[in-house]
């Protein structure tokens, strides 16, 4: 059974003569444990896949199911349980004039859990984060730190899925790779199943075992890693992707070698 099986997803956002159909019959499933990523030009619907996974909109036709659960069969605060979101900008989704202690303690208060400090001292442990970072706000960390703070929200409901949206794209390249690697990590520890957007062919190597990619709010192709090694991708976009990143591989070469 897989983790996540999405099929036939339809979107349509905008009203009156603005009205636009943003996602045209999306599916794709992905096994327990598994990362499967999803890659594609502006615009093309990845953010608003991850949305209607997360519950942040309702009104999609198809069907989504997490854990064979189907969206609606389930109540919204026990999805919420099961799948949350991390975004690329940690600043904004973290409320700046909060404690981080507040900002980890808000969603255990809305499951009503009772032994909230215990759960806040874990999920900071589990990010790699010690017990005095309770008592500081958003602006007085790192960005580093700030989007490990926003994955310990996402970790303290004890969730399946984690939707990354670009979730190191904000940082600088050298926090990129710790932040990748703690993502690896507890997926492991924790047996997480991830959906990952990025525009970073190199991220989706390190963590994908297969992405989709999309264009125009449908699903061009679904690659798996291997493929994407042996030149078998097909759609344009990728083609341009792994242009792009070959060259910045050679021009790094170059650079080596001229220094
Ligand atoms: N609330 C909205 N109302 C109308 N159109 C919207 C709304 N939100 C998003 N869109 C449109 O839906 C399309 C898909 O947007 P989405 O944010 O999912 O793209 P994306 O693939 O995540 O792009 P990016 O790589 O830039 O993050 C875009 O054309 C966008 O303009
Ligand atoms: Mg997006």
């Amino acid at each position: 059974m897989s983790m996540i099986d999405v099929s036939g997803l339809e979107l349509y956002l905008g009203a009156g003569p603005r009205r636009r159909k943003i996602l045209d019959g999306i599916g794709f499933e992905v096994e327990d444990g598994q990362t499967f990523g999803l890659v594609g030009e502006s615009g093309s619907g990845k953010s608003t896949v991850l949305r209607c996974i997360a519950g942040l909109y309702k009104h999609w036709d198809g069907a989504i199911s997490v854990d064979g659960k189907s969206f609606a069969q389930t109540k919204r605060l026990e999805w919420c349980r099961k799948v949350q979101m991390v975004f690329q900008d940690p600043y904004g989704s973290l409320h700046p004039k909060r404690k981080i202690a507040d900002i980890l303690a808000e969603p255990l208060k809305v499951h009503g859990f009772s032994d909230i400090n215990r759960r806040i001292g874990d999920a900071l442990e589990q990010v790699g984060l010690g017990d005095q970072f309770r008592y500081r706000y958003p602006h007085q960390l790192s960005g580093g730190q700030r989007q490990r703070v926003a994955i310990a929200r996402a970790l303290i409901l004890e969730p399946k899925i984690l939707l990354l949206d670009e979730p190191t794209s904000a940082l600088d390249v050298s926090i990129q790779a710790e932040i990748l690697n703690l993502f690896m990590d507890l997926r492991e520890r924790h047996k997480l199943t991830y959906l990952l957007v990025s525009h970073d062919l190199a991220v989706i190597d390190h963590m994908c075992s297969d992405f989709a990619v999309m264009e125009g709010g449908r699903i061009v192709e679904v690659l798996s890693r291997a493929a994407l090694e042996s030149g078998a991708a097909q759609s344009q976009y990728t083609r341009s992707l792994i242009a792009a990143s070959a060259a910045y591989d050679r021009d790094l070469a170059l650079a080596q070698a001229g220094a």
